[in-house]
């Protein structure tokens, strides 16, 4: 029986969420400085407050409650995945990259500061997020950082979310096979997605076989994340989505669309939720809710 089926009738996701985002978001609005200079700060802020939907942040949350994490060490991992997060959408939207002109429902960074302070801010935001993972004194042991930075590092750089990007580039106008494309998407929004989990996971202890299957929830649920997002990009508005409606068949993308069609798509990310719940009731963990629903959150979302 799942999670959910058990789970007590007065669990609601959206108040689970809502106490965490309100500590999220005075996190980041605390460790995001406005006194950057020359302006940086700035571009920092509007690339991170007053937007997004969190889930990164709240999938380490879930995950880190499940394990009994450090709840410290948690926010402070939440807060680090969004920034890279932040950062990896202000290079994604460049012209050289996407060329977007609206993200979060806003102009997008290069609009409103220039492209060069753009840069920066996604060069600065990488930074503050291991800045943010090593603080000084005992309030995270040291071996927690190192493992929470390792994880982002690898699901951030070319293993992860930039190599997903440079084969995304590399494929415009191509046809790529389902392992390509699957590939590219694991790579690119996948792999930020599954080290929120194993981050939050960080944060306490897991025995092996929780600790793989947790990694298995996350790897399906960011492959399902990206589905979902190629869908959404064909189906859903650009108020609903803030961001450009339409966008990658206008940049001749390959999308999990353009090779499966909208109906396939949908279908296979029910799958992979299917997966993912699969895997999660594996873990054998006390309490999965959050994970459970946050889950089918990203398969059923409509921005
Ligand atoms: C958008 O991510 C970019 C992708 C990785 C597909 P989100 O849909 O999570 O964007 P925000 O954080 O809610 O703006
Ligand atoms: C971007 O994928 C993934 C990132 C690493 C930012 P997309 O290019 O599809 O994201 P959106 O649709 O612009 O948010
Ligand atoms: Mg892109
Ligand atoms: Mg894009
Ligand atoms: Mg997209």
């Amino acid at each position: 029986m799942s999670a959910v089926a058990t789970a007590a009738p007065d669990w609601s996701l959206s108040a689970w969420s809502a106490e965490r985002l309100r500590a999220v978001e005075d996190a980041l609005s605390q460790w995001v400085a406005p006194d950057a200079p020359a302006g940086l700060g700035e571009a920092m802020r509007y690339a991170v407050l007053d937007g997004g939907k969190r889930l990164r942040p709240l999938l380490v949350l879930a995950a880190a409650e499940a394990v009994g994490g450090l709840p410290q060490a948690a926010l402070r991992a939440a807060c680090a995945v969004e920034l890279i997060h932040a950062y990896s959408l202000v290079h994604d939207d460049l012209p050289c990259m996407d060329n977007d002109v609206l993200r979060r429902g806003k102009p997008t960074l290069h609009l409103a500061f220039g492209e060069a302070q753009a840069l920066l801010a996604g060069d600065a935001l990488q930074a503050l997020a291991f800045e943010l993972l090593t603080p000084a004194g005992d309030a995270v042991p040291e071996p927690v950082q190192a493992r929470l930075c390792r994880l982002l590092a690898r699901a951030a750089g070319h293993a992860g979310m930039a190599g997903g990007q440079a084969i995304d580039l590399a494929s415009v106008g191509q046809t790529l096979s389902h392992d390509e494309l699957s590939r590219m998407h694991r790579l690119k929004t996948g792999a930020l997605l599954q080290a929120s989990v194993t981050m939050g996971a960080a944060c306490g202890h897991v025995d092996g076989q929780a600790g793989a299957a947790l990694a298995r929830y996350g790897a399906a649920l960011g492959l399902a994340f990206q589905v979902v997002d190629d869908v959404l990009d064909v189906t859903a508005d650009s108020a609903t989505l803030g961001k450009t409606a339409g966008k990658d068949a206008a940049n001749d993308k390959p999308t999990y669309v353009s090779l499966l069609g909208l109906e396939r798509s949908r279908a296979h990310a029910q799958a992979l939720l299917r997966e993912a719940l699969d895997a999660l009731a594996a873990t054998a963990l006390a309490d999965t809710r959050a994970l459970h629903a946050l889950a089918s959150m990203v398969v059923n979302r409509d921005n």
